[in-house]
C-alpha cells in the first residue's frame, strides 16, 4: 500500500461493490451453519485469505482547510486496513456497521493517496457466521467528509408521544468533540415542508467548571461531558406508526460562544412510544400486531450492494402486501433502509451483527470474542437510535446465550430504555422449533432470560404450540411478555402451508403480537450456464465448497422480486379490514389497523354466478381503527341458478407513496348458496371415443382428434417440494418425506393391466379396467370404470393404496393432452395456483390463463401450478376446440408444459425444456405444503395416507 508501489496493472473496480460479483475471480461462497472452510478453529482463518487492496487519488478541496477530513466506509467484509499516503491509518470490523477514519494529520496538498486493503475472512468471521452468502469488498458507500474541528459528533433525538394527551416530547443532547466549554446548540421542530413547530431551544454544552478545585470536585457529579441537552413538550403533535408515518426534521445548530453557527444538522424524527407491558406490544398506547418478514441485503446482481432505489422496491412491494415490520437479519441493513421504514412506514428490529452458529455456544462463552459481541451491540445502537421505525433492538441471531448478551442488554437498558430488546438465543431450546416438552414452553422466564428478552420470541414454532403457550400467558399471567416470532413459515419454494392459521392466531390472540416470516427475498444470484442459459446460482454453483445448496432460497419473492404465489396468501392473512358474513346481504366489517381510519379506503364488491359477474357496487365506510360495523351490501340477484359468490374487496381511494389509486388492500368472499356446479357443456353432441391397448388407455378421441395421448394413469408422485424434501447438500439425506417416497418407489410406478373389458349394454358403453401400481416392495390397485354417454367419458376410480405407503404426494390420475390445447381456463379458487392447506385467499371465480403461465420459476423447478377445489378446468386449443375436465365434487387440478419428471429431475430453471404435451393432474387428494424444510411439517389433515380412494370426474369436449 507504499505510495511508491505501482498500480498501472491493477483494474478499476466499483465500490461500492462486491469484487464477489466483479469478475475479479474470488467468488461467493454460500453456507448456513458450517463455516466456508473446514478443518479451522476459531479464531483462525485458512492460511489462504482472499485479500484486495483497493486505491484511490483525492485532492483536498481549499475550503476544506481547517477541518478535519475523515473517510467514511459504509461497510466492508470482513476487514478494512486504511493507510494514506502510506501511513497506515487504522483497521475496523463488524462488516455491516460503518468504520470513520481521521485522515487529517496524514494529508498533503495535491493528490492523496487513499489505500484499503480489504481482507475477506478474519476472526471477526467466526461472529458473522449468518445464513447467506459470504461476499467480500467494500459493499456499502465510501466517502469524504470534512468537519469542523469542534463539532457535533453524536446527536440523539429522542421524540417520545403521549397517547393520552396528543402531546410530543422532544429531546436533542449533542455530543460536542473539540468543545472549547464556550458552545451551545440552537434546535427545532420543523415540518417537512419546513414550517416550524414549537419554540426553539438553546441550550449549553455543559462546563466542567474550570475555577477552583472545589468547583471542580463539585461539578464531577454532575458534569455529563461535553453536551448540550434541551428539549420540550410540544402539543398537537402528529405521531408516527407504520399505518401513518408522519415525520418532522429536527434541525440543530451548534454555535460558537460569540453566537455564529459553525455547523447545522437535519435529522428526521417520528413521535411515539413503544412499549411491551401485559403481554402486549404497544406503539402509542394501542396494541399492535406485527407481520414482517425477516430481510437481508441482496441483490441477484451486485450481492451485499442494494442502490436506494432497489431498496425502497422492496419496501413498497412490501407495503403492498399489508406487512408491516421488518427483522434486519442478521446483521443492520444498510442504514439508508431505515430511512425509507421511517418515511414509508414500517416497523424494525433492529439486529446487531452477530451469528457463532458454527460454534454457537463456545464462542458466544470465549472471552476473546466478549468484547467484539457488546460493542456490536452498542455500535448499532449508536448508528440507529434515531429512527423512529427501530421499535427493538436484537442482540443477534444463533449465538447461545452468554453472560455477554445480558451484558448487552443491561447495557441497551440503560441508554435506550425507549425500546424492546430480543435475543431468540435466550430461550432457543425452550421455545424453538418444534419438540419442546411442554413444561419448559409453559413456564415463567428465569430472570436471566427475562433479562435480555423483553419478548417472547421463538423460531418456528407450530401453531398449536403458539395457542397453547398464548392461553397459558394469559390465563396464569407468569409471563409478562407477548410472544413475537422471529422466524415462522420457512417459505422456500413452494411453501407456506398454513400460514392463515398463524396470522388468525396473531390477530385473535391477545398475548400473540406477531412475528416475522422466513424470509423475504430468494438469495439467487443471476448467473448464466455454459450453454448461455439463464439461472439463479446458489450454493455450489461457484465451486464453492461446503456449502448448503439452495438452503438461501427461502424467500416470499424472488431474486428479482417477483412474488411467489404464497404472498398472496400472506396480503390475505394481514389484510387490514375483513368483511365477515352476517346472513343475506348483512355482513360485518372490521377495521383491523391500529392507527389508520377507513377514509382512504372504500369497498368495491360483486357477484358472480358461476364465475360470471352479474352486478357491481361499492360502498363508502369509514371506521375508526379496531371498529367494527355491520352493513348491508344492496345486490339484488335473488334466484342466481348457479353457484353465487359475493366478493368484497377493500381499494385505495387514492395513491399513496406505496400504491396506485384503486390498490386492493383487501379482500374476502362469501358464497351466497350451496354449491351447484355448473360444467360447461358443447352445444352440439361430439362424439368422444376413449381406446384402449393392452397397457391400459390409449388415447381420448373427441371427432376424430385426439384429445388425451396415451395412458390415464393412477399418480402418487410430485415433483417434491423443498418441504417434501430437499434434493441437494447434507439435508437430502435427512429431511422430508420424500425419501420415503423414493424408497417407496412411487417416483417409477409402473402400471400393470390385469384387465380390460368393455361392455355396451343399452348403447351405453363401459370400459373396465383392473390395475395395479407398482412399487419397490408394495403396490396399489387401480380400478376404473369408464361410462361413455352423450360424448362425456365418466371414470369412477378406485385407488387402494397399501398402509406401507402412509404419506403420499397425491392421490388422483395423471394424463397428456397435445401441446396445443394450451388456453386454460377453471372454475376455482384463483387466481394464482392454490394447494389445500394455501388456498385462504383464492377467490372461486372463472379464471383464464395459459398453461405457460401456469408455470411459477421457483428457482429450485418443483411441483407447483396446483388449483385445489377447483370444479372443473377446461384445455382448449386458440379456436375453442378441446377438453373440459370436471370431478364429482371439487378436485385438485393443474395443466402444466413442465412435467413431473422434468421438474424432478432439474436443479435450476436452465435445466427446465417444456415437453410438446402438457401434463394433466385430476387429483383427488394432495399433500398440503407445510413448512418441513425448517419447521413443522403439514398438519395432519393435510396428509393424504393410505387405504381405499374413491373418486369420479369426466371429461367432454369443450364446445
Ligand atoms: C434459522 C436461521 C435463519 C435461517 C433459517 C433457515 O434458524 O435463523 O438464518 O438459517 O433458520 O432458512
Amino acid at each position: 500500500m507504499h505510495p511508491t508501489t505501482s498500480d498501472e496493472r491493477w483494474r478499476t473496480i466499483d465500490v461500492p461493490g462486491c469484487w464477489t460479483r466483479q469478475d475479479t475471480g474470488d467468488l461467493p461462497h454460500y453456507t448456513n451453519i458450517v463455516m466456508p472452510w473446514p478443518d479451522t478453529d476459531a479464531p483462525f482463518t485458512p492460511p489462504e485469505n482472499p485479500t484486495g487492496l483497493h486505491r484511490t487519488t483525492f485532492s483536498v478541496p481549499r475550503a476544506w482547510r481547517n477541518r478535519d477530513v475523515i473517510v467514511h466506509l459504509g461497510g466492508a467484509e470482513s476487514v478494512a486496513i486504511v493507510w494514506c499516503n502510506g501511513t497506515f491509518v487504522g483497521m475496523g470490523k463488524d462488516s455491516r456497521l460503518p468504520s470513520e477514519f481521521d485522515l487529517t494529520p496524514h494529508l498533503v496538498s495535491g493528490p492523496n493517496l487513499l489505500a484499503v486493503m480489504v481482507i475477506r475472512y478474519s476472526d471477526a468471521t467466526w461472529i458473522e457466521d449468518q445464513d447467506h452468502w459470504w461476499h467480500a469488498g467494500l459493499h456499502r458507500s465510501v466517502h469524504l467528509e470534512a468537519r469542523g474541528r469542534t463539532r457535533i459528533d453524536d446527536l440523539h433525538v429522542g421524540a417520545d408521544f403521549d397517547a393520552a394527551t396528543g402531546t410530543g416530547r422532544l429531546s436533542v443532547r449533542a455530543h460536542v468533540h473539540g468543545s472549547t466549554g464556550a458552545e451551545s446548540i440552537r434546535t427545532w421542530l420543523e415540518t417537512p415542508a419546513g414550517a416550524r413547530v414549537g419554540p426553539v431551544l438553546d441550550a449549553e454544552v455543559a462546563d466542567r467548571g474550570r475555577g477552583s478545585q472545589f468547583e471542580e470536585v463539585l461539578t464531577a457529579v454532575t458534569h455529563p461531558g461535553p453536551v448540550a441537552s434541551a428539549s420540550a413538550d410540544l402539543v398537537k403533535i402528529r405521531p408516527w406508526t407504520a399505518e401513518t408515518p408522519n415525520r418532522y426534521r429536527v434541525v440543530t445548530e451548534l454555535l460558537d460562544g460569540t453566537g455564529s453557527v459553525i455547523e447545522a444538522h437535519a435529522t428526521m424524527t417520528g413521535f411515539r412510544r413503544v412499549e411491551v407491558v401485559d403481554r402486549r406490544l404497544r406503539i402509542n398506547g394501542t396494541d399492535v400486531k406485527i407481520i414482517g418478514v425477516n430481510r437481508h441485503d441482496h441483490h441477484p446482481v451486485t450481492g451485499k450492494t442494494v442502490s436506494v432505489d432497489e431498496m425502497r422496491e422492496e419496501l413498497v412491494l412490501m407495503k403492498q402486501h399489508n406487512l408491516n415490520s421488518i427483522r434486519t437479519a442478521h446483521y443492520p441493513n444498510d442504514h439508508r433502509l431505515l430511512e425509507l421504514c421511517d418515511e414509508l412506514g414500517l416497523y424494525v428490529i433492529d439486529e446487531a451483527n452477530m451469528e457463532c452458529h458454527g460454534r454457537e455456544i463456545s464462542l458466544a462463552h470465549d472471552p476473546r470474542y466478549e468484547r467484539a459481541i457488546l460493542e456490536r451491540t452498542q455500535r448499532l445502537v449508536r448508528r440507529d437510535r434515531n429512527f423512529a421505525c427501530v421499535i427493538g433492538w436484537s442482540l443477534g441471531n444463533e449465538s447461545g446465550h452468554a453472560p455477554v448478551h445480558n451484558s448487552a442488554a443491561a447495557w441497551i437498558k440503560h441508554i435506550d430504555p425507549t425500546r424492546f430488546v430480543h435475543h431468540e438465543g435466550a430461550e432457543r431450546w425452550r421455545l424453538s422449533y418444534g419438540g419442546v416438552a411442554h413444561q419448559d414452553l409453559l413456564r415463567a422466564p428465569t430472570a436471566s432470560e427475562r433479562l435480555s428478552n423483553d419478548v417472547v420470541t421463538t423460531m418456528y414454532p407450530s401453531i398449536h404450540h403458539v395457542a397453547l403457550w398464548a392461553e397459558w400467558a394469559e390465563k396464569t399471567g407468569l409471563d409478562d411478555r407477548p410472544m413475537l416470532i422471529c422466524e415462522f413459515s420457512h417459505a422456500m419454494g413452494n411453501s407456506n402451508g398454513s400460514l392463515d392459521q398463524y396470522l388468525d392466531l396473531f390477530w385473535n390472540q391477545p398475548a400473540i403480537a406477531g412475528g416475522y416470516l422466513w424470509d423475504w427475498r430468494d438469495q439467487g444470484l443471476a448467473e448464466t450456464d455454459h450453454n448461455g442459459r439463464f439461472f439463479w446460482a446458489y450454493g455450489g454453483h461457484f465451486g464453492d465448497e461446503p456449502n448448503d445448496a439452495n438452503f438461501c432460497i427461502n424467500g416470499l419473492v424472488g431474486p428479482d422480486l417477483v412474488p411467489h404465489p404464497a404472498m398472496r396468501e400472506l396480503a390475505w392473512g394481514a389484510r387490514p379490514v375483513t368483511v365477515e358474513h352476517l346472513s343475506g346481504k348483512r355482513v360485518r366489517v372490521t377495521n383491523r389497523y391500529a392507527f389508520a381510519d377507513l377514509s382512504g379506503l372504500q369497498l368495491r364488491w360483486s357477484v358472480e354466478v358461476d364465475g360470471r359477474r352479474v352486478e357491481r357496487g361499492t360502498l363508502d365506510i369509514d371506521l375508526r381503527a379496531g371498529a367494527s360495523a355491520n352493513v348491508t351490501i344492496p345486490f339484488t340477484t335473488k334466484r342466481p341458478g348457479g353457484e353465487a359468490h359475493l366478493l368484497v374487496e377493500t381499494v385505495t381511494r387514492r395513491a399513496t407513496p406505496w400504491c396506485a389509486k384503486g390498490h386492493v388492500v383487501a379482500w374476502d368472499q362469501i358464497a351466497l348458496n350451496d354449491m351447484v356446479t355448473a360444467v360447461p357443456r358443447p352445444k352440439r353432441r361430439r362424439a368422444l371415443e376413449v381406446e384402449t391397448c393392452d397397457t391400459g388407455i390409449a388415447a381420448v378421441v373427441i371427432d376424430g382428434e385426439t384429445v388425451v395421448c396415451g395412458d390415464i394413469r393412477g399418480w402418487l408422485w410430485r415433483a417434491p417440494t423443498d418441504n417434501d424434501g430437499v434434493g441437494q447438500g447434507w439435508m437430502s439425506e435427512v429431511m422430508g418425506v420424500r425419501n420415503d417416497w423414493l424408497r417407496w418407489g412411487l417416483d417409477r410406478l409402473t402400471s400393470e393391466v390385469d384387465s380390460i373389458t368393455r361392455r355396451t349394454r343399452n348403447s351405453i358403453e363401459t370400459i373396465t379396467l383392473k390395475r395395479r401400481l407398482v412399487g419397490a416392495a408394495a403396490e396399489a390397485t387401480h380400478r376404473t370404470k369408464i361410462t361413455l354417454v352423450d360424448g362425456v367419458a365418466s371414470f369412477a376410480e378406485q385407488i387402494v393404496v397399501p398402509a406401507e405407503w402412509h404419506d403420499l404426494a397425491r392421490v388422483g390420475v395423471r394424463f397428456e393432452v397435445p401441446g396445443d390445447l394450451d388456453q386454460l381456463t377453471w372454475f376455482g379458487p384463483g387466481p394464482l395456483e392454490t394447494y389445500p392447506d394455501r388456498k385462504a385467499s383464492g377467490i372461486v371465480s372463472r379464471w383464464t390463463s395459459t398453461v405457460g403461465e401456469q408455470f411459477h420459476p421457483y428457482v429450485v423447478p418443483q411441483e407447483h401450478g396446483a388449483h385445489a377445489d377447483a370444479r372443473w378446468m377446461s384445455l382448449t386449443d386458440e379456436r375453442g376446440s378441446g377438453i373440459v375436465v370436471a370431478g364429482q365434487r371439487p378436485m385438485v387440478l393443474t395443466a402444466r408444459a413442465d412435467h413431473d419428471a422434468t421438474l424432478t429431475a432439474a436443479s435450476t430453471l436452465a435445466e427446465l425444456d417444456p415437453e410438446p404435451t402438457i401434463e394433466v393432474h385430476v387429483d383427488y387428494a394432495v399433500r398440503g405444503l407445510g413448512t418441513a424444510a425448517c419447521g413443522p411439517d403439514v398438519l395432519a389433515r393435510f396428509v393424504v395416507g393410505p387405504g381405499r380412494h374413491r373418486f369420479s370426474w369426466t371429461i367432454g369436449a369443450a364446445r
